[in-house]
């Protein structure tokens, strides 16, 4: 849950390793740290841009470590962030992960002396690497990190330096994500490719288990300890202006105001238009796996979650197949037994979700298809699934979910129509093609309401708490909606299924407690409609989202956005687009860093 970056080359280091840790701000934020030689150590509690303040002005060095923190053991202060090292000050660490049996390592060392000045449990591995290269057999530091990580039991991704090799990186992983970025006569290491663009395009991707170390002559990989060729670069072709907020002032609007392109790209090359026949490039490996499948189990956090939610009536509906979706987090838990023929499907945007990554592996273990919809090429998530479709939303920034949970609901209704191959018929087929290729466009035209959304925000901007009901396809995007506003705003919010008013929620509303109803002109409209009406009648405000062209609705709801008309199973992906603007414009009215909330991080890759 942290950001790494690392430098070897000829240039000075201090420059490269702080972009770098703006770009990978957006994974951790309570404190920062850098390491050269032979500068020395500058850490700060606070953001990067505290880090920055606290530089000296001469900082030399052509190798170096840094890292931005979100803390999992101890708090977030100067002491705890990293880099650490160890007592005699020689060997130098950043990590992310947590290191789960630290407290039994830290008794060893201390009894052979060392002394800890942080809470944390990165500590024990910069003395237990330190330990080993000085007193232990190993004649460097890649022969005393392989050795010290085979007493860790926990999760990392490192990046190791020795103040007597000032020359050399180590780099290692194992459930933390770690990218190699290959230069001429420079290498670098992060968390996140997307750190890596600005300096080149040339990856290599630490699997788990790899230690890999770099010097300005080039850069080795050992896998599970066996000595490799080297890998292979995979070439990004990522547009580097996409990581940059592209004159919006927040990354998270860009990101909104970015799903038009996002729908065009994650359908691209990939539904016929004329005939609606689908073709997923990442799934034809597995295609005659594909017609065994008679349930399917979906697994995802937080949004990727309600994602899943939209997925099972997607499938249900098209490819009339059995559908249930867990929480990863639950999933992992359950002990659930899972038939031959099911197909579990794991949504991450990140592909680096813990909890998901977690019960990718336990369907793996009992045997079953495991398919992913990642956004994140290369990450965890991606390499570990049997099978998978790319989102092709590009980088998402902002911690909120929003142009990657489009392309996701995207993505599902491709998977669910080639799935359908025997339920729908090939004129249906061609409908939701049609539907599809509109899709761009229509959110265009709820976009353009954006300064009437802020409007709303403001008029509604002083309410405590907000309730967000919708039916069927509607009832996730009001879960959805429900957990945008709290990320961004703080705001206390509640998404229910609008059948389920009259069996509590009712109760709360009154004049203070406004509903947000999702309410298009779909299979459940007059059921939600009568809801309304209830609300209505206990004077609760209602905002609606209904379809262009319904002008009944005014007469219920206090306020209206219209959406386009478009079929059912598509109205998801529309209907988001306005509760993702009103999120965003109450948390920026509110004065909160919308694309940073409090407590929150952008890739959850600690359980
Ligand atoms: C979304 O706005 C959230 N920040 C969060 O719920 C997120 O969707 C969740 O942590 C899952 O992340 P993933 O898609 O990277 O696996």
């Amino acid at each position: 849950m942290c950001g790494i970056y690392g430098y070897v080359g000829a240039k000075e280091a201090a420059p490269i390793l702080m972009k770098g840790l703006r770009a990978l701000e957006y994974r951790g934020y309570d404190s920062a740290g850098i390491f050269m030689i032979p500068s020395g150590v500058v850490k700060a509690k606070g953001e990067v841009s505290a880090l920055q303040k606290k530089l000296p002005k001469k900082l030399s060095g052509t190798a170096g470590i840094a890292h931005t923190r979100w803390a999992t053991h101890g708090a977030p202060t100067n002491v705890n962030a990293h880099p650490h090292t160890g007592n005699l000050k020689r060997v130098w660490l950043v990590h992310n992960g947590i290191i789960e049996n630290y407290q039994e390592l830290r008794d060893a060392l201390k009894k052979k002396g060392n002394t800890f000045v942080s809470a944390t449990d990165t500590e024990v591995l910069a003395h237990l690497i330190e330990d080993i290269l000085v007193n232990g057999n190993a004649k460097n530091l890649e022969e005393a990190v392989v050795a010290a990580l085979k007493r860790v039991h926990g999760t990392y991704g490192i990046v190791v330096m020795d103040a007597e090799e000032p020359d050399t990186l180590v780099a290692a992983r194992l459930g933390s994500p770690i990218a190699l970025g290959i230069g001429k006569g420079e290498y670098f290491v992060s968390s996140d490719p997307s750190a890596l663009l600005e300096h080149t395009r040339n990856v290599v991707y630490l699997n788990d288990g790899d230690v890999s170390v770099l010097t300005p002559e080039g850069y080795s990989v050992l896998a599970r300890g066996k000595k490799t060729n080297g890998r292979v670069p995979e070439y990004l072709d990522w547009d580097a202006d996409s990581i940059q907020k592209g004159g919006y002032e927040h990354f998270m609007m860009k990101e909104i105001m970015e799903a038009p392109e996002v729908l065009v790209n994650s359908a691209r090359g990939r539904i016929d238009k004329k005939t609606g026949a689908v073709k997923l490039g990442g799934l034809e490996e597995v295609r005659p796996r594909l017609k065994d499948i008679k349930h399917i189990v979906i697994v995802g956090c937080g949004t990727a979650y309600y994602a899943g939610l939209v997925g099972k009536y997607l499938f249900m509906e098209l490819a009339r197949l059995p559908v249930t979706v867990e929480f990863a987090s639950e999933f992992r838990y359950q002990n659930a037994p899972l038939l031959k023929d099911t197909a579990v499907l794991a949504i991450s945007q990140s592909g680096e979700t813990a909890d998901t990554l977690a019960a990718v592996r336990e369907a793996k273990r009992q045997g079953c298809l495991t398919l992913g919809i990642v956004n994140a090429v290369g990450s965890s998530i991606a390499r570990e699934t049997d099978a998978g479709v790319y989102n092709h939303a590009g980088p998402e920034i902002g911690v909120a979910s929003t142009k990657a949970f489009i392309s996701q609901l995207e993505v599902l209704a491709l998977l669910a129509l080639l799935f359908s191959e025997k339920t729908l018929s090939a004129e249906d087929r061609r409908r939701y093609a049609r539907a599809i290729d509109r899709l761009p466009q229509q959110v265009e035209e709820i976009l353009k309401q954006k300064d009437t959304i802020k409007k709303l925000a403001k008029k509604y901007g002083r309410a405590r708490d907000f309730l967000f009901i919708g039916r069927a396809y509607q009832f996730p995007i009001a879960l959805e909606g429900a957990l945008k506003l709290k990320e961004i705003s703080y705001v206390h919010a509640e998404g229910y299924s609008s059948g389920e008013m009259k069996h509590g929620p009712l109760a709360m509303i009154d004049g203070s407690f406004p509903t947000v109803a999702l309410v298009p002109k779909d299979a459940t409209y007059k059921k939600t409609l009568s809801n309304m009406e209830e609300i209505k009648a206990r004077k609760g405000p209602l905002i609606a989202i209904a379809t262009a062209g319904d002008t009944r609705i005014k007469d219920i709801a206090d306020d209206v956005i219209y959406i386009p008309n478009t079929l059912e199973p598509l109205t998801p992906i529309l209907s988001v687009v306005p509760l993702q603007l009103f999120a965003y414009y109450l948390g920026v009215a509110k004065g909160y860093n919308v694309d940073k909330p409090r407590n929150l991080a952008k890739s959850v890759t600690v359980e």
